[in-house]
């Protein structure tokens, strides 16, 4: 019996939906716990890509309960129809459910995103337009509307118009834009409550009676440490706590229950959207990257941002969030790059900086500090043991958890679930390899 929580240590997309489809092996419950359909997980399963946006990708377990939690953000329209994506690939949604404390994107939410972000100007963030940020906004701003809201016909049409009031004296008098019809989105989302009212449950409770009855219960979070609205590089983050703190509110499951956390490591760095990324490549090194590593954005198919590995970023992550372990992913797309090089620190007006900075200003202007290893040509993509790694591939690994001070428990050569190297299961605190 245990929780892990799964959380991203750099800017997203560290390859966490293969990770919680491999963890989920072993779990009873999948939970997400924040974020909505910004985040987007690809897995490979059996030969066959998956992208998913909310569900946790253990939905490809069919014993395995997969939860939205209460601190995910959840536009019903999305979610039909990734539930509908799945239904025609013959995946079963018998096990899914989702909080009824939930809160709701509404249409409003969307078009507040696009309109900020264009407001904004040479300033904007780069958000994905999913009503993300806006839908917290009303979160903390007490008026959201909630899952449980939506099969409440009367209460629903109420906050609907008492949030319609507000935001569309905001979209003409500010915006100076359309105004948003209530009856069509009433009726739309009368619709979507047809359609998920039978996942909706209170999941607190389902979690932590699965909990006290010894099920493994695997935490899943979106986006990254750096993306979170505390620690991450404020203002260019999301509007909720991937960090593992962030689990125990958006499951409402205490966190002293909660055993470990895992920290997912690419072995380089992305970033996608705007804010300051201090170990950007933008000549050739990170065009090989990107391709190599197929890095573009799930959701929005935005190129992303390239760079070496940020030891600096990915410590303020094993702080943040206490990783017990950490799970390197994306290994193979190093290969055949030559020199390979580690960021240690960062050096601003001649100091240098081995914590991640608060100050927007000092990481967009401090310089990398580098250290430069051996690369390797090998493709690793098929080794199954850490001993068969290349010399060189061992060292790069040995130093990263030596500049982190955390070991590695899985490293991912490729993006099928057998392409991985498990040194120690998460699961079970026994080391599987302790040849390092
Ligand atoms: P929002 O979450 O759509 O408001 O976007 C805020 C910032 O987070 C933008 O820079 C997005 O590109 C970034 N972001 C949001 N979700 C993800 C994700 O799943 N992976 C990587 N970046 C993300």
């Amino acid at each position: 019996m245990s929780i892990i929580t799964l959380v991203g240590t750099q800017w997203g997309d560290e390859g966490k939906g293969k990770l919680v489809d491999l963890l989920a092996e072993d779990a009873q419950l999948v939970v997400r716990y924040q974020g909505g359909n910004n985040a987007g997980h690809t897995v490979v399963h059996k030969g066959q890509e998956f992208i998913f946006h909310l569900i946790p990708s253990g939905i490809l377990h069919p014993g395995t309960l997969c939860i939205l939690g209460n601190g995910v953000v959840i536009d019903p329209e999305a979610l039909i129809e990734e539930m509908r994506t799945l239904t025609e690939r013959g995946v079963a949604l018998s096990n899914l459910r989702i909080s009824e404390r939930a809160h709701l994107i509404m249409p409003y939410h969307r078009l507040l995103d696009e309109l900020q972000e264009q407001a904004r100007g040479d300033k904007r963030i780069g958000t994905t337009s999913r009503g993300i940020g806006p839908v917290y906004v009303d979160k903390v701003g007490r008026c959201g509307i909630r899952m449980a809201d939506l099969l409440e016909r009367d209460s629903f049409e109420e906050l609907l118009a008492r949030n319609l009031e507000e935001k569309n004296l905001l979209f003409e008098k500010i915006y100076n834009t359309k105004q948003c019809d209530k009856d069509e989105i009433l009726s739309d989302y009368l619709g979507y409550a047809e359609e998920l009212k039978e996942y909706i449950s209170d999941v607190s409770s389902i979690i932590n009676k699965a909990y006290l009855e010894g099920d493994n219960i695997l935490f899943e979070g979106a986006q990254g440490t750096l993306l979170d609205l505390d620690e991450g590089t404020y203002p260019y983050v999301t509007s909720s706590h991937p960090i593992a703190g962030g689990a125990s509110i958006g499951t409402g499951v205490g966190p002293t229950k909660i055993d470990k956390v895992v920290g997912a490591v690419k072995a380089y760095t992305t970033r996608v959207g705007e804010g300051p990324f201090p170990i950007e490549e933008l000549g050739p090194i990170g065009q090989r990257i990107r391709e190599m590593g197929r890095e573009y954005g799930a959701t929005t198919g935005r190129p992303r941002r390239c760079g070496w590995f940020d030891a600096v970023a990915v410590r303020h992550a094993v702080q943040a969030n206490g990783l017990a372990s950490i799970a390197i992913t994306k290994l193979d797309i190093l290969g055949g790059l030559g020199k390979i090089k580690i960021c240690t620190g960062y050096r601003y007006k001649g100091n240098l900086i081995r914590d991640f900075p608060s100050s927007i200003r000092i990481i967009q202007e401090c310089q990398p500090v580098y250290e430069e290893m051996d690369g390797w040509d090998d493709d690793i993509s098929q080794t199954e043991t850490y001993d068969e790694l290349p010399d060189a591939t061992r060292r790069y690994l040995a130093r990263i958890q030596e500049l982190l001070g955390v070991r590695i428990s899985i490293i991912s050569v490729g993006s099928e679930r057998g392409q991985t190297i498990i040194l120690e299961n998460p699961w079970a605190s026994e080391k599987m390899s302790a040849e390092r």
